[in-house]
């Protein structure tokens, strides 16, 4: 079995995914006004990316051994279009923190194709933060 601090950090970085993913489908659903629906596809589009990360997250602690144990950490998202994208801008930057520890612990296994993965998350997490300031301004 890999290394127990990896397979935790993949455990964690799958409940954040999942809560991301929750929260941005109702952030989607509540952002009602016409002027903001480059937005709302915005968070549509990042739906479909974070189900894939936390899909990869799955089948790689169940490859390495481990038990899929996600907490999820739903609060009901802000009111404010604005409010709603600093955060999550905030958020993204904690993921791609994340993903480049879990590329280093990855590396310290020998799971390469894992570690050049946790990068390719970091990439998109940070593309994510970028378009989220972008649309605030
Ligand atoms: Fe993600
Ligand atoms: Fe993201």
């Amino acid at each position: 079995m890999a290394n127990q601090a990896l397979i935790d950090g993949l455990n964690q970085q799958l409940g954040r995914e999942i809560t991301t993913f929750l929260r941005y489908m109702t952030q989607a659903a509540a952002i009602a006004k016409f002027e903001h629906k480059s937005v709302r596809t915005m968070y549509l589009e990042e739906v479909t990316d974070e189900v894939g990360h936390a899909q990869y997250l799955m089948n790689q602690i169940i490859m390495l051994g481990g038990v899929p144990k996600p907490e999820i950490h739903y609060e009901p998202p802000p009111r404010d279009v604005r409010e709603m994208l600093r955060c999550d801008a905030s958020q993204e930057q904690t993921d791609v923190q994340n993903y480049v520890r879990l590329a280093a612990l990855a590396e310290q296994d020998g799971l390469y194709a894992l570690k050049l993965k946790m990068e390719e998350q970091a990439a998109d997490e940070d593309e994510h933060g970028w378009e989220m300031r972008r649309a605030v301004g």
